[in-house]
């Protein structure tokens, strides 16, 4: 009981918005997201994937909320007083994705912040697949690992208030405005025309025909971005005090968040069209090996790489310190922890068990698709069958608080929970685990 009357909460209803946005913008908009539209043949991507944001990722979203900001407490207390018994471990469940993904989360932003403090000098542009191989391997990876992940700690150890809402409140404008720039200066580029096309016209027959991966891989984008299936937006929405209406803030960060990943493809897309280069190489390093080099070869490319990676930096960074948040409010709630300690030991440990994809970035794939495509959709469903089968009036009520009133929005909402978001959950996480158990196979 004490302990829940000295528990944290934001500042402002604006603070706990931009904490959400932030991390909900991330590797997944700025990495992920056109390495993934790329290699599943632009626009057909494109539009599955907005229909899993829609129809899933909403629901899903409020669903997460509900829990959280009813127990006000972290993933796994809260499960534990929202299912009871078994659901404890479910939320422990959360917890260790949550180790998982920071630990490659880290690796890869590190990457991010060699890339930003090389543009000052251009020393990716020459060779840069060279280049990525040197910098994304071996001790300099290491390095760049060690301090992003120190950055992290170092906000989510001030706590909620001083930490976090401090941060995002100067990060999150930050990438809007700075990105913003970038798609209009790519629209004047030579290639934005024909990237439009290729990025903007489906191919319904694409999607028809490859529809085992496409459908897995969108399913799998739209939780990683979002930040759902780990318990982040549990953990932030516990930390609400007053009842404010909770769809409407999901409205705005779902809205924020695809319209960001959006630009971000009407940045790449003309920027990699204009110097001839086809974005269907896939892999993880495709992105960075291919931007670095457009770099060196577009109108004021310097500049443009200064501020790509600065925002590509500072959305891993508002990312990052919401899935270490995650662990450090189970720690500090369920084990009673001290919060800066907390932050320190469980980002070390995330640190370490980072070190086998920092030494052979082949571990990426394995680590991501992993935590992607399996174990986030899998979180979402176990979170949706619970409320939507066992918690439903409950998570009504919670969700009516700040509204005047859910009326049939509400039935809806629950009816979307409990059959077709269902559903769409267990064929993705099925399709998601035969796709992973290939991956293994070959990475054997
Ligand atoms: N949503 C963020 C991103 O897209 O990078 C961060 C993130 C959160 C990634 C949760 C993955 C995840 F499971």
């Amino acid at each position: 009981m004490s302990l829940e009357k000295i528990r944290e909460s934001w500042a402002t209803r604006v603070g706990f918005v931009l904490a959400a946005v932030g991390s909900a913008v991330g590797l997944g908009n700025v990495w992920r997201f056109p390495f993934q539209v790329g290699e599943t043949g632009g626009a057909a991507f494109l539009v599955v994937y907005l229909f899993f944001v829609l129809l899933i990722g909403i629901p899903a979203m409020l669903v997460e909320f509900s829990i959280g900001r009813d127990t006000r407490l972290n993933p796994v207390g809260a499960l534990a007083e929202y299912g009871g018994g078994a659901w404890k471990y479910i939320g422990g469940l959360f917890v260790f994705i949550a180790f998982v993904i920071l630990s490659y989360y880290s690796v890869i932003a590190g990457w991010v912040v060699r890339y930003f403090l090389d543009s000052f000098t251009g020393a990716y542009s020459d060779t840069p697949g060279e280049y990525f191989v040197e910098i994304s391997t071996g001790l300099d990876a290491v390095l760049f690992h060690a301090v992003f992940m120190a950055a992290a700690i170092a906000i989510v150890a001030y706590g909620i208030r001083q930490g976090i809402e401090v941060a995002v409140k100067v990060m999150v404008p930050s990438i809007v405005v700075l990105l913003v720039a970038l798609a209009v200066y790519a629209f004047t580029l030579e290639g934005a025309a024909e990237a439009y096309a290729f990025y903007l016209s489906p191919d319904f027959g694409e999607i028809a025909a490859d529809w085992q991966s496409v459908l897995p891989a969108a399913a799998g984008q739209a939780f990683f971005t979002l930040s759902l299936g780990m318990g982040i937006m549990i953990t932030y929405s516990s930390y609400l005090e007053e009842d404010r209406n909770l769809g409407e803030d999901t409205g705005i960060i779902v809205a924020f968040d695809t319209g960001i990943a959006f630009i971000v493809g009407l940045v790449v897309f003309p920027i990699l069209f204009t110097v001839g280069i086809l974005p269907d190489e896939p892999g993880p390093g495709a992105i960075f090996v291919t931007l670095a080099q457009t770099f060196g070869e577009i109108p004021l490319g310097a500049v443009v790489g200064i501020v790509f990676f600065g925002v590509f930096a500072l959305a891993a960074l508002s990312s990052a310190i919401s899935i270490l948040e995650v662990v450090v409010s189970y720690a500090v709630d369920e084990l009673g922890a001290e919060r800066k300690r907390a932050a320190f030991g469980i980002g070390g440990a995330a640190f370490l068990i980072g070190l086998p994809v920092a030494f052979d970035s082949a571990y990426i794939d394995l680590y991501d698709q992993l935590a992607a495509e399996v174990l986030l959709v899998l979180g979402s469903l176990l979170l949706v069958v619970l409320v939507g089968w066992f918690a439903a009036e409950r998570a009504l009520k919670e969700l009516e608080k700040g509204t005047s009133g859910l009326g049939t929005l509400g039935t809806v909402w629950i009816w979307l929970v409990r059959v077709p978001v269902a559903i769409v959950l267990v064929v993705s996480l099925y399709l998601g685990v035969v796709e992973y158990a290939d991956l293994l196979r070959e990475f054997i």
